[in-house]
């Protein structure tokens, strides 16, 4: 879905098709030659980090394996709790494993500083991050080793972010018009 198809719900559009395009290859190219003859599993949170773990893992130019994790965040619903919950876990051993975990936005950071520290109990031989993100909002401290754009404290929807599960499709990241949250 792109913006014109929901012009009338959209307030400004905040990061191109392409200027994703080209920050993902960015990232990609230096993961790629970081990691090119080590073992690398990307490992995504479900559901918003999808569209950018495809586009990423396609933009690399070395063989690597995929695996996804459902968590759960969000205490009362809007206010992240810092308590994860883990819906859905990984189907590998990450035992021994160099992990690139691939995100959408960070926000809070609480999310990603738990899964960074799971894995590393876990037994993994090495986890870093690579995402777009919004620092304005962190509260915990994430390293970020391949951060991509840095957006301002704005919500925003498309390349797998949501609202209320909504807009996850369109291929741009963009601002709603409020009265698409007043509707709801
Ligand atoms: P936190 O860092 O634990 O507070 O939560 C981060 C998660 O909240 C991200 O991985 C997104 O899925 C979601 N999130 C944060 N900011 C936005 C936004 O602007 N739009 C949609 N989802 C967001
Ligand atoms: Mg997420």
């Amino acid at each position: 879905m792109k913006i014109a198809d929901v012009q009338d719900q959209i307030d400004h559009e905040l990061i191109s098709k392409a200027q994703i395009d080209s920050k993902i290859a960015e990232l990609a190219a230096q993961v790629s030659e970081d990691y090119r003859g080590r073992d690398l599993l990307l490992v995504a949170v479900l559901k918003g980090a999808v569209n950018t773990l495809v586009a990423f893992s396609q933009a690399l130019s070395i063989p690597v394996q995929m695996d996804f994790m459902s968590l759960s965040s969000y205490g009362d619903g809007t206010v992240s709790s810092g308590t994860v919950t883990v819906r859905q876990d990984l189907s590998v051993d990450v035992r021994g494993r160099h992990i690139l975990i691939v995100e959408d936005i960070v926000d809070s950071g609480r999310t990603l500083a738990w899964l960074a520290d799971e894995l590393k109990r876990r037994g993994a031989a090495s986890v870093e991050v690579a995402l777009l993100q919004k620092p304005s909002r962190r509260e915990v401290d994430v390293d970020v080793k391949y951060s991509g754009y840095e957006i301002p404290d704005e919500f925003v929807v498309g390349f797998g972010l949501d609202y209320a599960e909504r807009y996850r499709n369109l291929d741009s990241i963009a601002v709603l018009k409020p009265a698409v949250y007043q509707g709801a």
